[in-house]
């Protein structure tokens, strides 16, 4: 939806934030939404909605309202840091949408400020409680930092005994915006478990979905459950179907390429929908197939400067 957000998580930007887009730069309302159906007519069945932070565009609600209609897609649903999405949940639910998930690296207020410079942990743990109370499934993202928030861990764990949430450990990866170090190879997936498992030697594997980043684990007697996504070692590229638009309308078959397509350029060149989808097609079919491509990229991280809220996550 949008390279801008309301927090400066330092895994994602820097303090002073990003050279924010202008408006004529990121797709309008109504190219979201017909590029939104085409894919959906070619066969997506699921959309998720990501920013920089969603619910800082003020179209947003337009444009989910208008999603949730579309005729064959399953599944709408959105990554959101919290800090203003509690007012829209009650609609979020009348929409339709039956899963969010929610960014929150710790439940200290003064990590939770170290993180994301910003003081608003108040605001995501009351729409962390909003969605419970709406019935939506929540899944919690959770980077894990060496020297910021590992001592975290086990208590977001501990979330999971009375909570019907889903706790997902994420390997810090390298789009913090300024290329600066990162600690995905320090708490990567193996040791992220074996902190967990040393306070829970009882947690079994569950089955998980198809196409799923995470690995997932249950612990008996938890109402919600666990997960690992070893995004940074990225042993799930192999199976991973997700095609991304940035903001800009830069269509990428992987976190890591440059985009396969300026989507937003084929819109405004006035090509009929028929055309676009020739042109769409195309742009996948270039997608590299042996699932390694990924791994390859992250060799040179070292150079990446991109930020995540410019790719949508
Ligand atoms: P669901 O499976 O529908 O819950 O979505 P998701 O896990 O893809 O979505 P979300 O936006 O919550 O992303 C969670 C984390 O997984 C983020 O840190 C993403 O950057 C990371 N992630 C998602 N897809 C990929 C991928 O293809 N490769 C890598 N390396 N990381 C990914
Ligand atoms: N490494 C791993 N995950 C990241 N996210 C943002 N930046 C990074 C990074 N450098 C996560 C956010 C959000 C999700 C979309 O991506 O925490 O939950
Ligand atoms: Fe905003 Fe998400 Fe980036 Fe944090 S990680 S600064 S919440 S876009």
């Amino acid at each position: 939806m949008t390279d801008r957000c309301n927090l400066r998580c330092f895994y994602c930007m820097p303090e002073e934030g990003l050279n924010w887009l202008s408006r004529t730069e990121l797709l309008s309302y109504e190219e979201l939404l017909r590029i939104s159906s085409m894919l959906v007519g070619m066969g997506v069945n699921k959309i998720r909605i990501t920013g920089g932070e969603p619910f800082v565009r003020r179209d947003l609600m337009e444009l989910l309202s208008s999603l949730s209609a579309l005729n064959g897609l399953d599944e709408l649903t959105i990554t959101t840091n919290g800090v203003l999405t509690a007012p829209y949940v009650c609609e979020l639910k009348r929409l339709g949408i039956r899963s969010v998930n929610l960014s929150l690296d710790t439940l200290d207020a003064a990590r939770f400020f170290a993180i994301t410079r910003r003081d608003e942990f108040a605001a995501v743990m009351h729409t962390l409680q909003e969605l419970l109370k709406h019935g939506i499934d929540v899944k919690i993202n959770t980077v894990v930092m060496q020297g910021k928030n590992t001592q975290d861990i086990l208590p977001l764990v501990e979330l999971t005994r009375e909570l019907p949430v889903s706790v997902r450990f994420i390997e810090e990866m390298p789009f913090n915006g300024d290329g600066h170090q990162f600690s995905g190879i320090a708490w990567d997936y193996v040791r992220i478990m074996d902190e967990i498992r040393q306070r829970h030697p009882q947690l079994k594997k569950a089955a998980d979905e198809p196409f799923s980043t995470s690995y997932n684990y249950n612990i008996p007697g938890h109402k919600g459950n666990v997960g690992v996504i070893a995004a940074y070692s990225r042993t799930f590229c192999g199976t991973c179907n997700r095609i991304r638009i940035t903001p800009t309308g830069i269509l990428k078959t992987c976190l890591y390429d440059d985009g396969v397509l300026n989507v937003r350029d084929q819109l405004r060149m006035g090509d009929s929908d028929e055309q676009i989808k020739q042109v769409l097609l195309q742009a996948l079919n270039n997608r590299v197939v042996d699932g390694h491509e990924a791994e390859r990229r992250a060799k040179s991280a070292a150079s990446i400067h991109q930020s995540m809220a410019a790719i949508g996550g």
